[in-house]
């Protein structure tokens, strides 16, 4: 077993965290290059999203070399061979969508859920934080309906970082000049840290497969890949959680800002780690596919041929989740997963049989019957179980990338987590 610690340095205050960073047509414009240099500076990712009308301001060719990314600006990215910029994915790649410059008609297209441009339509399918950088003349900035658009959007949780008073390019002395780049940099570090709806929450995720020794080369084991937990466990790092991932044998990287990795092997070795943390946690998701039997006495040498037996005597594993339920406080909540392979009738009563014997709150049901779903794809296709009172409610999901079944899981979680 070994703890893989997050690397730390001290300057690199945004490490790992993704930012995508829109442009709009402002003269304001040029500062963003600063901005761009000044997140990845602090360890940021940054991708850009621009309007058609920035590019007259700023050149793509100075942000794709800045970020060392191609900067999106079109929903096409070959006219000739018809391929395009997938919107979708650009909204659920970023930690953050911060738009600086943001002019009054982008503001207003935000607002009103306009779609005409592909910064609008990111905006429409961004899933993480949106923050918001206006920079206008003054009598643009104070007009009613920009206020107004300002107003729909901050109640629609957008964070709005306040445009500086000063000089404006018309000429005017006001507010209405976008902050610096070096204050907006401050700003999105200070909602990384403070601004995370589940900071102060710890939450212990486990993942992947284990692998039971037959002997010194030999195993049961299954075909997880970990990667459904290692999402579960990023969405929870995004929003805050302190997260502990206890992962079976996997080749997966630990997720930015997740707190502590222990890699185990066996059905046991993670039991014992998960009864550890268990008690100082406010949440727990049990994702992994862990064995429910093992060969009982294992070989610590190779078996060769000759020795090796018809049948090999197995024994029952401890069931890490059942034992994490009957541990259970009365503030934890507790989440687990059920891989079926029959019908999803069939599937749900099993899953159902498991919320009620393991004490959960939440039993999340895939079933290798669903194509796409369950082991090793990048997608899944699951249907929710939750306790509440004495009744089970039901949510049914459609087939999506692991990435947004984690965003969907972790959004039902939070709902108890911090209510
Ligand atoms: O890793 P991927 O390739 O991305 O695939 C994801 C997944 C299919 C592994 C995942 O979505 C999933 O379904 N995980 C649970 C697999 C499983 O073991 O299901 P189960 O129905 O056998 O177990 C029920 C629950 O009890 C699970 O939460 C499991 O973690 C837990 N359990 C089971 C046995 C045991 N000895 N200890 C446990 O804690």
């Amino acid at each position: 077993m070994t703890g893989t610690p997050e690397p730390q340095n001290e300057n690199l205050t945004l490490l790992g965290r993704r930012v995508l960073l829109g442009i709009t047509g402002s003269i304001a414009a040029y500062k963003s290059a600063f901005l761009a240099r000044e997140l990845i500076k602090r360890g940021a990712e940054v991708r850009i999203v621009m309007t058609p009308s920035a590019i007259e301001f700023i050149t793509p060719l100075t942000l794709s070399t800045l970020t060392g990314k191609p900067v999106h600006s079109d929903f096409t990215e070959n006219k000739d061979s018809g391929e395009w910029t997938n919107h979708v994915e650009l909204g659920l790649w970023g930690d953050l969508f911060l738009t600086a410059p943001c002019t009054a008609a982008t503001l207003s297209a935000f607002a009103n859920g306009t779609c005409s441009n592909l910064l609008q339509a990111v905006f429409l399918s961004a899933r993480c934080p949106v923050m918001v950088a206006p920079a206008m003349d003054l009598d643009m900035f104070t007009n009613e309906a920009t206020l107004v658009n300002l107003k729909t959007l901050g109640e629609r949780g957008v964070s709005v970082i306040e445009p500086a008073s000063g000089a404006l390019a018309s000429g005017l002395e006001g507010k209405g000049r976008m902050e610096e780049p070096e204050a907006i940099a401050d700003f999105v570090e200070d909602f990384f840290k403070i601004g995370m709806p589940l900071a102060g929450k710890k939450v212990v995720v486990t993942a992947g497969p284990t692998e039971e020794p037959i002997d010194a080369v030999r195993y049961l084991g299954n075909r997880s890949t970990g990667k459904m937990g290692f999402e579960l466990a990023a969405r929870l790092a995004n929003l805050g959680a302190s997260v502990t991932l206890i992962a079976g044998p996997v080749k997966l990287d630990t997720p930015p800002r997740v707190s502590k990795r222990i890699d185990v092997m066996t059905a046991k070795e993670m039991y014992e780690v998960t009864m550890e943390v268990w008690p100082e946690m406010d949440a727990g998701i049990a994702c992994a596919a862990v064995a429910d039997m093992r060969p009982v006495n294992p070989a610590s040498s190779k078996l060769h041929r000759g020795d090796l037996t018809d049948e090999i005597m197995l024994e029952n594993t401890p069931d890490i989740l059942l034992e994490m339920g009957v541990r259970k406080s009365a503030s934890q909540v507790l989440m687990g997963f059920a891989l079926e392979t029959d019908s999803v009738e069939e599937s749900l009563k099993s899953a159902e049989g498991k919320l009620e014997r393991k004490n959960l709150d939440f039993i999340v049901m895939n079933t290798l019957a669903d194509e796409g779903a369950g082991f090793s794809h990048d997608t899944n296709k699951v249907t929710v179980l939750q306790k509440v009172n004495i009744h089970t409610e039901t949510r049914i999901f459609e087939l999506k990338s692991k990435r947004e079944v984690a965003h969907d899981l972790i959004d039902m979680l939070s709902t108890l987590l911090i209510s």
